[in-house]
């Protein structure tokens, strides 16, 4: 099992290995001794598969279990469902000492770390990250909320976990497609800041075996590994998004545009590698970003499988950035990557976004 500390105020582990899911009661229990009861919150995709693993686990560790299943799919991160939460929790007299865990990808992440967030004014929330983007990303740094019709995760909360739970062996269970948007968290991290992730992933693309990633266990722990000690870094730098935390959305804030207007039928990786396969060219044009290193990314995009082209206009981009949650003020942060490892945080009104979406 390998240990990654998240150095944030409250300080917290990620657990990544194969099997964990077995072992999550005796792992809370270390993590939680306080609580009592515990709230599953997982979705009808994923509840099916590994609920009744995790609830004899926690059972088996003396806690009193419940459940809260909600329709899969990015449509439901709503307030009904976490209505939903809140009133199961009520039910059962949970206090504040008691614990959410959400079982699942990133909506559940985000569902069930905002239902912990604003439950008794904030209980803890464990996190057991079935999916690959929700293990590289979402699961960890504390960001929850949910959608609203105007915008994506414009309501919410950072409720930092108590602990994050990443069963590696979940990930062969996933579809070619969940595991492919993944993917675009982690060629993510690769281009903001990961020159040797990038150079990993560059190899097994020329080398024909992109492809066989989601079954090469040892390769693809150590890039889940990689991608959380990326993450775990920046979190430990500014946990509360006001810095350098935001060139984790490159890609976002376009992607994000593309992702609504699609009414969500398109996942959230797949419109992230849209909207960065966008800003590389935007780059590559302005002259800031190398021919050689854009073709370079745009290439790694497509050998994994994701697309780099939307049939968005710069127009419809830069209005839709105009509801961005990471607006301040007049400006939005533009993440920009001019060389490959490392990134920038550009601020641009939306006109200035506009131009630079059409250069
Ligand atoms: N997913 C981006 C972040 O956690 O900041």
């Amino acid at each position: 099992m390998n240990k990654i500390t998240v150095e944030a105020a409250q300080p917290y582990d990620v657990l990544i290995g194969d099997g964990l899911l077995e072992q999550c009661g005796r792992l809370i229990r270390q993590a939680c001794s306080a609580a009592r009861k515990v709230l599953i919150v997982s979705d009808t995709n994923v509840a099916p598969l590994y609920m009744d693993t995790v609830k004899s686990s926690l059972e088996g560790e003396g806690f009193i279990v419940s459940e809260y299943i909600f329709p899969a799919g990015e449509e439901e991160k709503n307030i009904s469902s976490v209505a939903g939460m809140w009133s199961e929790m009520a039910r059962e007299g949970f206090t504040r000492t008691d614990i959410v865990a959400a079982l699942g990808g990133g909506v559940t992440g985000d569902m069930g770390g905002f239902a912990a967030a604003t439950f008794l004014r904030g209980i803890r929330v464990v996190q057991i990250s079935t999916s690959l983007l929700s293990m590289v990303d979402a699961s960890v740094g504390g960001k929850t909320g949910i959608d609203l019709p105007q915008g994506k995760n414009l309501v919410g909360a950072f409720c930092q976990p108590a602990l994050v739970i990443e069963d590696t062996g979940c990930l062969r269970s996933l579809s070619t497609e969940h595991f492919t948007e993944g993917m675009a968290e982690v060629i993510k991290y690769a281009f903001i800041m990961d020159g040797t992730l990038f150079r990993i992933l560059s190899s097994r693309a020329e080398s024909g075996s992109a492809g066989s990633l989601q079954t090469d266990a040892e390769a693809l722990t150590d890039i889940v590994c990689r991608c959380v000690r990326d993450k775990a870094m920046i979190i430990a730098q500014d946990e509360h998004d006001n810095g350098i935390r935001q060139i984790l959305n490159y890609g976002h804030t376009i992607g994000h545009v593309i992702e609504r207007d699609s009414n969500y039928s398109l996942s959230h990786g797949v419109c992230v590698a849209k909207g960065m396969g966008i800003i590389i060219r935007a780059c590559r044009r302005s002259g800031s970003l190398e021919s050689k290193s854009a073709d370079m990314m745009t290439e790694l995009i497509r050998a994994y499988n994701l697309p780099t082209e939307d049939k968005i206009t710069p127009e419809q981009a830069a209005e839709g950035a105009r509801n961005d949650k990471k607006k301040r003020g007049d400006t939005i942060s533009v993440i920009l990557v001019n060389k490959i490892g490392s990134a920038e945080i550009c601020r641009m009104s939306t006109e200035e976004l506009l131009e630079f979406l059409k250069t």
